[in-house]
């Protein structure tokens, strides 16, 4: 089946893989995660992450793609056939955080057009939570519709589908080859601009004066594990969607490299330009920067504009420079959140990439108008705790397992080494993937698993089961219907 979806060179897996690696989580998640971590001093638990976790998991992963050429399913299959479970719960899991990511993107989308004209007024918090969002905590919210969100969120699918049901290289190859190069391009800008802000080294000597008493607090190794995890896209199933796309003389230990490379330098630049705006901020407001500090919704939607208001005329330049990022960011990313599922489905059931595609964006953009309605921010908020704090650590975990025990991730390092111009992997690879990191993801994911349970609301902790038990149903779904690929079930290795 492979034969369907091939890069057209090396260059456009890498910027497929980096557009999918940087998204919202280097924009809006890492600021204000190195801040909240002992600023200067997370730096250490961070490399530790990416060092004993991102390259090994993110080589494990590509490398099993690889080798198998083929979905994520079939490949399980191929390892043990009574796994085929687990081979569909990534990519469903993965395909719920489309759906959501979808509405994240349609709100951006709007400030994209409210940035040319300040349209949020003077109290940027009430635009976003009452005038916008209307929102209710409360589960009867999901009555009330929004069309304006429903019409951004519409306009985000279509674009999405554009790009995804055309040939891989044709479409995501080109489209990667466009948009991550441009996105990096603004994002300098914006960075650029920031630091010559008066005020902006105020906010930079916040964010890194170190605070190394914490590095003796669990909770920041923590922070720095699942910011890796997240910003890396590990353990997704996407890496290794990707990975089995491209052809024979790939070098893909490189490849990771130069991945986790870019990925960590876009954060940490992105870093320096919130923290120069806020420290901007912090002169004319005469607010600490501590008080400023917000993530996720939050810094997008509502911290930047409070800056944006008073910027004067520069705003209307780098208002809309932010929110365009912010939106090619989110579509690049999206765009890898599909890939899985639409190749698992076109694998198993012989579907083209066409039908697969159009079919999923349609079921995507009809579930999707859930967060259209006065329910759906807070709901934002719970399925993206659920995905992000237990279903993906989870998959990390399972991931590791089947590849580094079962599959016995040995078996690829002379493939890959052969390949190598750069690292090569010895025993210290193979010790990392089958003892480390799963005993070390372990622990944090059960830390997260009672972070959540123990602060999350009666209304959290229903959405969880309910979001339980639809996984569930799809994956036996997916893996009881009966193929219609005639090699579903062949158990030959490629190596
Ligand atoms: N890695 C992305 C980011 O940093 C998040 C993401 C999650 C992307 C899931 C794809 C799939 O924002």
């Amino acid at each position: 089946m492979s034969e369907q979806n091939e890069w057209g060179s090396n260059l456009s897996f890498i910027l497929a893989m980096v557009g999918s690696a940087v998204g919202l989580g280097n924009i809006w998640r890492y600021p204000y995660v190195l801040y909240s971590n002992g600023g200067g001093a997370f730096y250490i638990p961070y490399i530790v992450a990416i060092l004993l976790m991102g390259v090994p998991f993110l080589i494990l992963e590509y490398g099993v793609g690889y080798n198998f050429k083929s979905s994520f399913p079939k490949a399980i299959r191929k390892i043990n056939s009574k796994f085929e479970y687990l081979g569909w719960l990534l990519p469903i899991s993965v395909f719920l955080i489309m759906i959501y990511y979808s509405c994240i993107l349609g709100w951006d989308g709007i400030y994209i057009i409210l940035s040319f004209f300040k349209g949020w007024g003077a109290d940027p918090n009430t635009y976003f939570a009452t005038t916008l969002l209307q929102s209710s905590e409360s589960v009867s919210g999901i009555t009330s519709f929004i069309p304006i969100i429903a019409i951004a969120m519409l306009i985000s699918w279509v674009i999405v589908w554009y790009i995804s049901h055309k040939d891989l290289e044709k479409g995501l190859g080109k489209v990667s080859k466009i948009l991550v190069p441009l996105l990096f391009i603004i994002m300098i800008i914006i960075v650029l601009f920031s630091l010559t802000l008066p005020g902006a080294m105020i906010g930079l000597n916040e964010l890194f004066s170190p605070d190394w008493s914490l590095l003796l607090d669990f909770n920041i190794w923590m922070a720095a594990f699942g910011q890796i995890i997240f910003s890396l896209s590990l353990g997704m199933s996407i890496a290794f969607t990707y990975a089995s796309y491209t052809g024979q003389s790939s070098d893909l230990i490189t490849n990771t490299l130069s991945i986790a490379f870019a990925n960590c330098a876009f954060e940490n630049f992105c870093a320096l330009g919130v923290f120069s705006i806020l420290g901007y901020m912090s002169l004319q407001s005469g607010t600490a920067v501590a008080d400023l500090v917000t993530q996720g919704t939050g810094l997008v939607f509502i911290a930047y504009p409070t800056v944006l208001n008073v910027l004067g005329q520069y705003a209307y330049i780098i208002g809309p420079l932010f929110f365009i990022t912010v939106y090619l960011a989110g579509l690049t990313s999206i765009l890898s959140t599909i890939e899985p599922l639409a190749f698992s489905i076109q694998n198993k059931f012989t579907w083209s990439r066409h039908k697969t595609m159009t079919t999923l964006c349609i079921i995507g953009a009809v579930v999707s108008m859930v967060y259209a309605t006065a329910f759906g921010g807070t709901l934002l908020g719970y399925v993206d705790a659920y995905i992000n704090q237990i279903a993906i650590l989870l998959g990390v975990i399972l991931e590791c397992i089947v590849f580094a025990w079962i599959f016995k991730c040995e078996d690829i390092v002379p493939v890959l080494n052969e390949k190598s111009r750069t690292l090569k992997l010895g025993k210290w690879w193979i010790y990392t993937v089958k003892y480390i990191l799963p005993i070390f993801i372990t622990i944090v994911w059960i830390g997260g698993v009672y972070d959540t349970l123990k602060t999350g609301s009666l209304d959290q902790t229903m959405t969880f089961g309910l979001l339980t038990l639809l996984i569930a149903v799809l994956v036996v779904i997916f893996t009881k219907l009966a193929p219609t690929n005639p090699n579903w079930d062949d158990t030959e290795n490629r190596l």
